[in-house]
């Protein structure tokens, strides 16, 4: 079979060092990589390395090659374009058409589907004019994801970093499976939680339980692949920031409720993938909770935490929103789904059985999505993302 062909077009940034492991995580997961830098970037990195690490030569402008056509083959043949870094610059000549190297040529020649991964100063990045730029490159198809927060240049911090590199990828791998040049959630804020909540019992103790976050971020990074703006309500997470994503830390289920009906304000669709408590201790003890030889342990007192879902979906933040819950069931899980979704008000629900290899901690999973409009679809055995995808695809039919 022949590899997918991808063009990564590296612009004059700081961050173009970054775009080498971009490119190594792209060719050693099988992928042909043509690199068109810019003029620019090659004062970053130079020619020889994109070249070496890429095993293609290596041009910046339309007058090599001449009779290979470069400036339009290139584009042509790609089955994805993705430019990381891409400069405040490079979108303004994207958007407006510019052709005026290799890069902009390919840009305008390429019909399979663009991702931008910009980086830049905060004040370039919020500028009118590149926020206008990014508006019209999102509204004809291309997905632009969203800087990171954290150090620019120097010793300047602020949104504008580029995301990392094994997160780019992951875009670029879920845009490249879906191949589609429309993205289907562009334009639509979509809220997210994750991981699960933990009730303190004193300062060095807590109940948790066993969500490690992954489906939740399977979900945020392919929203963002879908082009959605999305915020990940991440209850104690240990996984890096999904790529274009606004992560919110939470710990308790209290907060993570503060956190949800904050977001969903302004959200077209709220998946609740975390696991939230039904309970927490009635009092939280401000001293260690000391062992006493000569007594038994005092019994824990447990109070209800709100039910977040069933709240969100009886009272939605914003109408026409499309509210998703998780129940993750031991026994009798699709009749237990079925009771849970209508108690909840809820739009859609993912039931899923609690087992070896699956649900918790692990890779994959597997599930059926029960629909309140009575529609089951099962979702075989696999990776998280692929039951995100099917999630997604359900959200946007009810969202049109
Ligand atoms: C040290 C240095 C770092 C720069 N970093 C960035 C950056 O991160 N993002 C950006 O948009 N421009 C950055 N610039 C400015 C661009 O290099 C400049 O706009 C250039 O014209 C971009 O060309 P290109 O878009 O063709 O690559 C930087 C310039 C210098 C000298």
């Amino acid at each position: 079979m022949e590899k997918p062909k991808v063009v990564l077009g590296v612009s004059g940034g700081i961050a173009a060092y970054k775009a080498c492991e971009l490119l190594r995580r792209l060719t050693e997961s099988g992928h042909d990589v043509r690199v068109v830098p810019t003029e620019s970037a090659l004062h970053f990195v130079g020619a020889a390395t994109w070249s070496a690490l890429s095993g293609h030569p290596v041009s910046t402008e339309v007058w090599s090659d001449v009779h290979e056509v470069p400036h339009v083959r290139i584009g042509q043949q790609a089955d994805l374009v993705v430019v990381a870094p891409a400069t405040a610059d490079m979108l303004a000549k994207a958007a407006h058409g510019l052709a005026d190297d290799l890069l902009t040529n390919t840009l305008l020649t390429a019909r399979c589907p663009v991702v931008f991964a910009p980086a830049m100063h905060t004040e370039m990045w919020e500028h009118p004019a590149t926020q206008e730029n990014v508006a019209t490159l999102r509204r004809r198809g291309a997905v632009v994801i969203e800087p990171a927060v954290g150090r620019l240049t120097g010793v300047d911090t602020g949104k504008g970093r580029l995301p990392e590199p094994a997160e780019i990828f992951e875009i670029c791998r879920r845009v490249l499976a879906r191949g589609v040049t429309e993205p289907d959630l562009a334009g639509r804020h979509v809220v997210i939680s994750a991981g699960g909540t933990r009730e303190p019992l004193d300062p060095v103790r807590f109940l948790g339980n066993r969500s490690s976050g992954k489906q939740g971020y399977a979900l945020a990074r392919t929203a963002a692949a879908r082009g959605a703006r999305v915020t990940l309500i991440a209850a104690n997470t240990a996984l890096p920031d999904p790529a274009g994503v606004d992560v919110v830390p939470v710990g308790t289920a209290v907060q993570l409720r503060e956190a949800v009906l904050k977001a969903a304000s302004e959200a077209d669709a709220v998946v609740m993938a975390a696991a939230v408590a039904d309970f927490r201790p009635a009092t939280y003890a401000a001293g260690k909770i000391k062992k006493k030889d000569d007594q038994e342990p005092e019994p824990i007192v447990l109070i209800r935490n709100p039910d977040i879902l069933a709240e969100i979906s009886t009272d939605r933040p914003r109408p026409g929103q499309v509210v998703v819950g998780f129940a993750a069931e031991t026994d009798d899980v699709l009749a237990n789904g079925r009771t849970k979704l209508e108690r909840k008000g809820c739009d859609l629900l993912v039931v899923n059985e609690v087992g070896e290899r699956k649900t918790f901690g692990s890779e994959e999973n597997e599930a059926v999505v029960l629909g309140a409009d009575g529609s089951e679809t099962p979702v075989p055995y696999g990776p998280k993302e692929a039951l995100a995808e099917t999630v997604w695809d359900l959200v946007t039919r009810r969202l049109r």
